[in-house]
């Protein structure tokens, strides 16, 4: 079990594009998702990024069951998912709330693709593909963000809508 330190923003590898994995089914790969899921897990996350623990790879991690800090979330399945694409369907933008474990004790409300197609592969190189809504591809667009520098205040469009967590409980509308 490795947790690791989520850097947190400011930390400049959150600002990189990550670099595409090129060989699958490796130890180091193996290793990697290993120590993200310990961290996630360890920190009550819905999703992480390899580069939220310093890896500038494109591998992104999410799972949403029971989860504290999302108690109204639907469910979305344990993924691994490199080198992700997203192709968006539709126009519909829906604003949902949001937290990331790079900017610990903050929310903010954040416009995203209601319905979304994600194509990776899994650590084995098998091909992922999935049409999803909702909260998944909120989730999926949030961690994918993360790959190419981008955190979740970067698409907030409404800066009122972005606070701390304790402040904001039975304020969020
Ligand atoms: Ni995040």
């Amino acid at each position: 079990m490795a947790v690791k330190t989520v850097f947190r923003m400011g930390h400049p590898v959150l600002r990189e594009i990550a670099e595409p994995v090129t060989e699958f089914n490796t130890p180091e790969l193996k290793s990697l998702v290993k120590d993200m899921f310990d961290t996630m897990e360890a920190r009550n996350g819905v999703g992480l990024a390899a580069p939220q623990i310093g890896v500038s790879q494109r591998v992104v991690i999410f799972s949403v069951q029971e989860n504290p800090r999302y108690p109204d979330a639907e469910h979305v399945p344990e993924t691994i998912l490199i080198n992700p694409q997203i192709e968006f369907l539709g126009d519909h933008v829906t604003e949902g709330w949001e937290g990331c474990l790079s900017i610990p004790g903050m929310r903010g409300r954040v416009p995203r693709y209601e319905e979304i197609i994600y194509r990776g592969y899994d650590p084995q190189g098998q091909r992922v593909e999935r049409q999803v809504s909702g909260f998944h591809a909120r989730v999926v667009q949030h961690e994918v963000d993360h790959l190419d520098g981008v955190l979740y205040p970067q698409r907030i469009r409404d800066m009122q809508a972005f606070g701390f967590e304790e402040e904001l409980n039975g304020h969020e509308n």
